[in-house]
């Protein structure tokens, strides 16, 4: 059971425009194994229809369950689950359950079936892969397009996020290398000049 809202197919750029540290959720085409890894590259690049890149070595176990089921989800941490993120980027899920290993809850993703994590992170978007074999092989670049999005309501509100000092421990987490993250909590309003 979702205790998240859902968000505007439209709108769910905006869940990961600010550029946070995201997992990455999968599973195979038959359902039997699932993965999760930590990445700090992906970006939204298109609004209508919404779509997004995230980028995934070649190394990762993750890369090869995403191109097995053509599916997968971005799943975006808070401050809660600091350590958590920082755990899963640094060990693979090839030969271990990274979901029980770390204690992880998922919940099923509605329209794809794909393992999304809801305790400890405040947003997710599953997506269709979009097959472009040339920016997979030489990029490393994985486009996604997204079929639905869900966050938690507590800290997007009307479609952006509400990061204050009453709900610190659910600000993003963003990577400055190393195993250190600032999180997202030094609000400023522009004026257009
Ligand atoms: C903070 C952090 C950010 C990372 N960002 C990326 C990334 O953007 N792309 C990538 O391919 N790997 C990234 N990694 C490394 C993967 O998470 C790592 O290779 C992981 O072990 C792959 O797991 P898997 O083999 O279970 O798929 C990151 C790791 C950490 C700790």
């Amino acid at each position: 059971m979702s205790r998240f809202n859902p968000v505007q197919r439209t709108s769910s750029h905006r869940l990961i425009n600010h550029g946070p540290t995201i997992l990455i959720t999968t599973r195979s085409k038959d359902g039997r194994y699932r993965n999760v890894m930590t990445a700090a590259w992906s970006t939204p690049v298109e609004m209508d229809p919404p779509r997004l890149v995230v980028l995934i070595n070649k190394e990762a176990y993750t890369r090869e369950l995403l191109l097995d089921s053509g599916v997968f989800a971005v799943c975006v941490p808070s401050v809660s689950f600091i350590n958590e993120t920082y755990s899963i980027g640094h060990s693979t899920g090839r030969e271990t359950d990274k979901f029980s290993k770390f204690n992880i809850e998922t919940t099923q993703s509605p329209e794809l079936g794909i393992p999304v994590i809801e305790k400890g992170c405040i947003a997710w978007l599953e997506c269709k892969l979009i097959p472009e074999p040339h920016a997979q092989e030489k990029y490393d670049t994985f486009f996604g397009e997204v079929v639905s999005a869900s966050a938690d309501p507590e800290v997007f509100i009307n479609n952006h996020w509400h990061f204050t000092d009453q709900n610190k421990d659910r600000h993003s987490i963003h990577h400055l290398g190393g195993g250190n993250f600032f999180r997202c909590n030094d609000l400023m309003v522009a004026k257009e000049l």
